[in-house]
């Protein structure tokens, strides 16, 4: 499947609670998590909509089956993520390092494309859609090392390093943490 098969919508948080099956079903395929995590992260994710300037973009096929999902927010101090990456940050690179990137961003906290419809350009496009009147300075991401699919598209939009291998509380893979200047340039 292609971007000009599939429909892009941008989801209230009422859309996101009442489809939220669906789109943690396309996050433990695209994961290869086991089954029982989506249970485990419904929760956080439901939590996760009602953060300020929480948006969230939905891709569907032409039966209005949902095959991609992306979302993210503003983040503030005081959220896991926030205070795991300052930790990080501080520790290597110091204060001003991390006050450059955590001052005013927005964290792509989830992009998952169905595996049968991932390699047709629907992820780039539910992240350019994502970030599409995003005010934020920057935004930042977390992905686990190695090359993957998810790294050709962030480094194709021009995502740069802003701390690599790094470990957070309670997972044993080594993440990159990627952060770029917004808005995004138009596709080249
Ligand atoms: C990462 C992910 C969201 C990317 O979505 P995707 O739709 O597969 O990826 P892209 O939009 O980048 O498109 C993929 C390919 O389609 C190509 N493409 C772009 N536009 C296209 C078009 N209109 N028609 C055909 N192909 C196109 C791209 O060149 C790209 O090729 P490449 O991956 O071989 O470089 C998806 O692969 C995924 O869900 N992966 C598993 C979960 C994951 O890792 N999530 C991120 C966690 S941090």
């Amino acid at each position: 499947m292609t971007t000009v098969s599939t429909e892009f919508v941008q989801l209230t948080a009422d859309e996101f609670r009442t489809r939220l099956r669906e789109a943690l079903a396309i996050y433990v395929e695209a994961m290869r998590y086991p089954p029982g995590t989506a249970e485990q992260r419904a929760p956080m994710w439901l939590t996760h909509a009602l953060r300020e300037g929480w948006r969230c973009i939905g891709a569907f096929d032409s039966h209005g089956t949902m095959v991609g999902i992306a979302y993210g927010y503003k983040g503030n101090p005081g959220q896991w993520w926030h205070e795991q990456v300052r930790r990080g940050l501080v520790k290597s690179t110091g204060e001003e390092h991390a006050e450059h990137w955590l001052r005013d961003y927005f964290e792509l906290t989830e992009i998952h494309v169905s595996p049968r419809s991932q390699g047709g350009g629907i992820g780039e496009e539910l992240l350019r859609r994502l970030l599409t009147g995003v005010t934020n300075d920057h935004v930042l991401l977390s992905t686990p090392e190695g090359p993957s699919r998810a790294w050709k598209l962030y480094r194709r939009v021009g995502f740069l390093d802003v701390l690599r291998e790094y470990h957070f509380a309670g997972d044993p893979r080594p993440f990159a943490i990627l952060g770029r200047r917004l808005p995004l340039e138009p596709p080249a």
